[in-house]
């Protein structure tokens, strides 16, 4: 693997439970993706205050600065989120408000792929579409297809095991890393 073609990947996990089905699913990502590429977990977005425009200005917390460094030093991010009430979960909805505060927004300009899981028919299909929105406004550049929505999620995911048992959802979350991977490679070679 050539330093040029290789990529740092890191997921962004929207869930704090312990026997989640996203993280299991970030913790499977190393194993369906490309040779060239690495994929590494973030902090847990619960390390993160709730947002304070006065905490700001009293100075960012470490917490918000090492997600961020983490996300600016990373080649994209893989934001694996439950759906909550038809939306994106409040604690990443407060990290991603916490991250755009930022001098320099790591979002700006960053490849960013979307998964998502639930244990019903729609995958987290809605919060998809209200993140996306969000990442507009962070100007994040949004891979858009394939889309990864694992419906039925308990029959699919072990998350004991930490993976991603179901042939046909394996097969899925392999192809959008590797045209995650490709777009993303395409936008580091712009930013030379
Ligand atoms: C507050 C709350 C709201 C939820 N809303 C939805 C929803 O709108 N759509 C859905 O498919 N599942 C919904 N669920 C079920 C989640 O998909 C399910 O709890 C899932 O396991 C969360 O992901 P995790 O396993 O990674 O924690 C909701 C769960 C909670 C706790």
């Amino acid at each position: 693997m050539s330093d040029q073609n290789s990529l740092r990947l890191v997921t962004l996990v929207g869930s704090l439970r312990r026997l989640s089905f996203h993280a299991a699913i970030a913790d499977c990502l190393q194993e369906l993706a490309p040779e060239n590429v690495r994929v590494t977990k973030l902090p847990s977005v619960g390390l993160l205050p709730h947002y304070n425009a006065d905490v700001q200005a009293e100075g960012f917390p470490l917490s918000v600065l090492e997600l961020g460094n983490a996300i600016s030093e990373a080649d994209g991010v893989i934001i694996v989120t439950p759906e909550y009430n038809y939306s994106v979960p409040g604690v990443l909805k407060n990290a991603l408000d916490w991250l755009s505060r930022l001098p320099a927004p790591p979002f700006v300009g960053k490849p960013v792929a979307i998964q998502s899981a639930s244990p019903g028919i729609f995958g987290g299909a809605r919060a998809q579409y209200h993140l996306r929105q969000s990442m507009v406004f962070l100007d994040a550049q949004v891979l858009n297809k394939p889309e990864v929505m694992v419906g039925g999620a308990a029959s699919k995911v072990d998350v004991e095991g930490k993976t991603v048992t179901d042939p046909q959802t394996r097969e899925i979350i392999s192809a959008q890393l590797k045209a995650f991977a490709l777009f993303a490679q395409q936008r580091k070679l712009l930013n030379k």
